[in-house]
């Protein structure tokens, strides 16, 4: 068995980091294309990668690849609606799925009216997405990093962070304003994937990002839990502010 390795990259600041992911991103996508006629992302929210979906949208990358074969999912999503600056589907169709050509029926929302039964309905769609495209999981899975070492919504303490089952969770808000409650897909579902990508940027991050790479034993978080395996690849982009404390650098 080939265990693949968790690579890190450290970029001297967001905006490369930005252009190195919109690289990987496109490459992934194209190959993925190549083999199997499509490609499968979740997407994140936060602020980190509103850059990386500005640069997919721009000439220099949205000339580069097929968007008809692009499947978008989100990660995980904040319940307020998809017009409320809060919504991270609202910022990933602004700066990008509102650009570039990719089919409306590929583009899979979080029904975020339906309050307690979205996760449900989300784990439905994504099952339903998984089977009809013929794949085993999903090619990428775009990721943040709060610090507190949470990602997507799954909260330090929280029970989500140890679901096994299901794919999709209801969460409650952690320590991220705004208060609202969210859903989120699970580690399996990120397990699943090809490609775990991280994109990390700000000097808020810089202790956590220590902690998880270099693995302090008695600090377990969220987002150490997904780890690489014979399928998965992870790969950490970390801006320089986020990885001064970073002692192999
Ligand atoms: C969200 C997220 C969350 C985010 C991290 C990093 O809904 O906010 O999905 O997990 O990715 O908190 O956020 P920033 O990129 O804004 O630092």
């Amino acid at each position: 068995m080939i265990t693949q390795k968790r690579s890190i990259e450290i970029y001297p600041d967001k905006e490369s980091l930005s252009l190195a992911a919109a690289k990987k991103v496109i490459e992934v996508a194209n190959s993925a294309i190549a083999i199997n006629n499509c490609f499968a992302i979740a997407l994140a929210g936060g602020s980190t990668p509103k850059r990386l979906y500005e640069l997919l949208a721009s000439e220099q990358f949205s000339t580069q690849t097929d968007w008809s074969k692009w499947h978008i999912f989100i990660g995980d999503e904040r319940l307020v609606p998809a017009t409320d600056p809060n919504s991270n589907f609202g910022m990933a169709r602004d700066s990008l799925l509102s650009k570039v050509p990719i089919p409306e029926e590929n583009i899979y929302a979080v029904n975020t009216a339906h309050g307690e039964m979205a996760a449900q309905e989300y784990e439905n769609t994504l099952r339903k997405a998984v089977l009809d495209l013929g794949i085993n999981g999903l090619d990428v899975v775009l990721l943040g990093l709060g610090s507190d070492g949470h990602t997507l919504s799954l909260f330090p303490g929280k029970a989500a962070v140890l679901e096994k089952n299901e794919w999709v969770v209801a969460t409650e808000h952690g320590v991220l304003p705004p208060p609202v409650d969210r859903i989120s897909i699970t580690i399996p579902v990120v397990q699943a994937a090809r490609l775990a990508l991280f994109l990390v940027a700000g000097d808020d991050k810089a202790e956590v990002t220590q902690q998880i790479l270099e693995q302090d034993p008695n600090i377990v978080r969220p987002a150490s839990m997904i780890i690489p395996t014979d399928n998965l690849s992870v790969c950490w982009m970390i801006d320089q502010a986020a990885s001064v404390k970073l002692t192999t650098q």
